[in-house]
């Protein structure tokens, strides 16, 4: 890595989100806490992030998500009682993956301005260095987690980065979608970005798939970004004009793996599907249960 590029060590999660298409099963617990076949969707998200090496995990929550900071959290009778109880490999699910001390920063967004504003708000515990910044709706199902592969592109590159991945043009409208010089490249330099660009319009059919990384003069931006498409403080808009000013580089990075938007039924449903298909263990009598459902 050259002298002037500096380690990403912080990632930011917004989990602010009402999950209004999850009610009434999100009436009383965070989208984020439902379950991808054994672990919560945001933990499924926080493990790729540690696994590109972050150590600080920042969560920017809202009303009624405090059992998102619990998960987070050591369950300290829980934990005395399997182990009293010799239950070890529960032991071991609970303990193995926690944040550890010091390592986990949560902070409210009070209302519902967009994502831009989200990730705003965690300008002071971010301070002055680049940051990951992952979206988790979005589940990225690969054997190079997501994260890892774009902190490779990071090393070689600097700046700012995006993973992309192709969509059907008839959904560029519900994403943020980029032109690149080189479409077919696992990674190339931004040409242009537009957030929910209207139908045919759309400067090619890759999209921002909620992967990011960012350098902090992001928030200076968004301290002023006025509202973008959906009447909300989008993100895009000013990774646009942070693109335009060409003070840093910006690429996107290929994810060649599975996307699941666990925003939707239909996204959640199936990872959950997809992830109990490939664990070890489920996967094969999970196949002769859906052949007989199906
Ligand atoms: C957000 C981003 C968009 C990105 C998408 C991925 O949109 O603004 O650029 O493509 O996440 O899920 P949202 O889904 O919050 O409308």
């Amino acid at each position: 890595m050259s002298r002037s590029i500096k380690r990403i060590r912080k990632a930011v999660f917004p989990v602010a989100g009402l999950g209004t298409r999850f009610l009434p099963a999100t009436k009383a617990m965070p989208k984020e806490m439902l379950t991808v076949v054994d672990r919560p969707v945001i933990q499924h998200v926080v493990d790729e992030a540690r696994a590109a090496g972050i150590e600080h995990f920042i969560f920017i929550t809202g009303r009624n998500k405090g059992v998102i900071e619990d998960h987070f959290d050591s369950q300290f009778e829980l934990e005395r009682t399997l182990a009293e109880r010799g239950k070890n490999s529960e032991l071991a699910i609970l303990t193995r993956d926690l944040p550890g001390a010091g390592q986990t920063s949560f902070t409210r967004q009070q209302a519902p301005l967009g994502l831009g504003h989200a990730v705003w708000c965690a300008r002071d515990i971010v301070g002055d260095e680049p940051f990951a910044l992952l979206l988790p709706d979005m589940l990225h199902h690969a054997k190079m987690p997501c994260l890892a592969d774009m902190m490779a592109a990071y090393q070689e590159h600097g700046g700012n980065l995006v993973a992309v991945a192709p969509v059907p043009e008839d959904q560029t409208h519900q994403y943020g979608i980029v032109g690149v010089t080189d479409p077919k490249a696992k990674v190339s330099a931004i040409t242009k970005m537009v957030e929910k660009p209207p139908r045919g319009t759309a400067p090619s059919n890759l999209h921002i798939t909620g992967r990011y990384i960012l350098q902090p003069e992001i928030f200076g931006l968004l301290a002023n970004q006025e509202r973008g498409a959906g009447g909300e403080i989008q993100l895009t808009d000013s990774m646009i004009q942070l693109m335009e000013a060409k003070t840093q580089p910006f690429h996107a990075v290929r994810f060649d793996g599975d996307i699941y938007d666990c925003g939707s039924k239909i996204g959640f449903l199936t990872a959950n599907v997809a992830y109990a298909l490939a664990r070890d263990g489920l996967g094969v009598e999970l196949r002769s249960e859906l052949k007989k459902l199906l």
